[in-house]
């Protein structure tokens, strides 16, 4: 069967600058051709349609048709405490997150949350996301089964920690490595899905469970490999505690195998110029994760200067981060790049939460764009979602104005329509 959408469609046929409407496509009356899970076709209706007299056809008028919202850095395991009040980052994650964690050792539940979590992901118009698990290996069997009963493409990996965390959330520098390996095994490659090697971060792992990972990396270098850096400065005060010997909170990683273009580092907000610099030079990945920054009171990240230099994404890091939605996300980080005098522009942001986060995942030759040949991940967005959306809406100039209301303003409410691999989902 070919699925033929018609509506307005977003592309992108190049990297936008922050600042400008560059390298976007809008066609107000496009088409695109889905077959056999892959877009086959895409363009102005009239020309689609002639083409492909055949097809299924799904007229959603006015309505945006975009690739999936890919989130680069989520903790699906954190579902149940989004918006947990008043910590900062190392009281919040004693005081809600590794209790909450610490319940996930039980399969059944790790089954509900990771049930829960991709339910909320899909409503929000998220059609691949790069998630921490726990450090039980049946949170890893969890968010898999939920990710592939769904036919979604989705990375993850089992969180390793050895140290600094409590007891029945540690593991050791063996056990890490073994049990990582294995899941390896079993969900690398799998259906869409991909195994990412997961220390949880420098401080809850020994120098001895770094290397571990390290040398399984080296052992599996085509796995990505994320991890969190430079989140908030008493964190990094704390990394230089623990590593008296290192340079700098990236060189804990370096020192270990653990850097490398495959690399996946979350926030990256208070970096050293040697660590921007190294990053850049092996042209590694970075989530950028707005409504957690501000959340947990972490910073503000210096999007201009990292985006031409490494390969970004855009990430929920829920539930640190405050909402499931990459509207929302999008919006935050719009406010970031306010408070640091450099406005980003509803194009750039849009390219973030799709092609921008495929690109930090190095999945962006399968997802991420709406262009012949990609998987059919596919989102349709309601640019008049609620009463003050339309308003507003009814009064832009130009399409990116009119965007820009829904990327301020929209939630769950805007995602009208999800198609994953070529079906649209119920
Ligand atoms: N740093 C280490 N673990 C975490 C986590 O779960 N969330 C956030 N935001 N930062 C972290
Ligand atoms: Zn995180």
């Amino acid at each position: 069967m070919v699925d033929l959408l018609l509506g307005q469609v977003i592309r992108f046929c190049d990297i936008p600058m922050t600042d400008q409407a560059f390298g976007m496509e809008h066609l107000t009356q496009g088409a695109v051709v889905v077959k056999d899970g892959r877009i086959v076709a895409v363009g102005p209706a009239e020309d689609v349609k002639r083409a492909w007299p055949q097809a299924r056809l799904h007229d959603y008028g006015d309505k945006l048709i975009s690739a999936g919202f890919i989130d680069a850095h989520v903790h699906f395991p954190q579902t149940a405490i989004i918006a947990s009040w008043g910590k900062r980052l190392i009281d919040w994650l004693n005081a809600y997150t590794f209790p909450e964690e610490m319940r996930l050792a039980d399969p059944l539940y790790a089954k509900t949350i990771a049930e829960t979590y991709m339910d909320l992901a899909l409503a929000n118009g998220t059609t691949s996301m790069c998630s921490f698990c726990t450090v039980h290996p049946a949170s890893v069997d969890a968010f898999f089964t939920a990710a592939q009963r769904r036919g979604l493409r989705a990375m993850g990996g089992k969180t390793c920690m050895d140290r600094n965390a409590p007891e029945g959330l540690r593991d050791s520098a063996q056990s890490a490595y073994d049990d990582s390996k294995a899941l390896l095994h079993k969900w690398h490659g799998v259906d869409r899905l991909s195994y990412v090697i997961t220390p949880r971060f420098s401080p809850t792992s020994t120098p001895d469970q770094l290397r571990a990972l390290g040398d399984l990396w080296a052992e599996h270098p085509d796995c990505l490999m994320q991890t969190h850096l430079s989140e908030q400065t008493d964190e990094i005060a704390w990394v230089r505690s623990l590593f008296p010997q290192a340079r700098d909170y990236l060189d804990t990683y370096e020192a270990f195998g653990l850097l490398g273009e495959n690399g996946l580092y979350g926030h990256a907000i208070h970096l050293e110029p040697r660590e921007i610099d190294r990053l850049s030079e092996l042209n590694a990945g970075i989530a950028h994760c707005p409504t957690s920054n501000t959340f947990i009171g972490s910073g503000l990240f210096d999007m201009a200067g990292m985006v031409g230099r490494t390969r970004v994404g855009l990430a929920t890091d829920t539930g640190g981060g405050s909402s499931f939605s990459m509207l929302r996300t999008m919006a935050a980080a719009y406010e970031i790049g306010q408070l640091r005098g450099t406005p980003l522009h509803p194009a750039f942001l849009w390219w973030l939460a799709t092609q921008g986060s495929a690109r930090s995942l190095k999945i962006d030759d399968r997802v991420g764009n709406i262009a012949v040949g990609l998987e059919a991940d596919l989102i349709v967005v309601d640019l008049a979602s609620t009463p003050a959306i339309r308003q507003r809406m009814s009064r832009a100039d130009s399409f990116t104005e009119a965007l820009f209301a829904t990327i301020m303003m929209g939630d769950d409410r805007a995602i009208a329509s999800v198609w994953v691999n070529g079906e649209k989902h119920h």
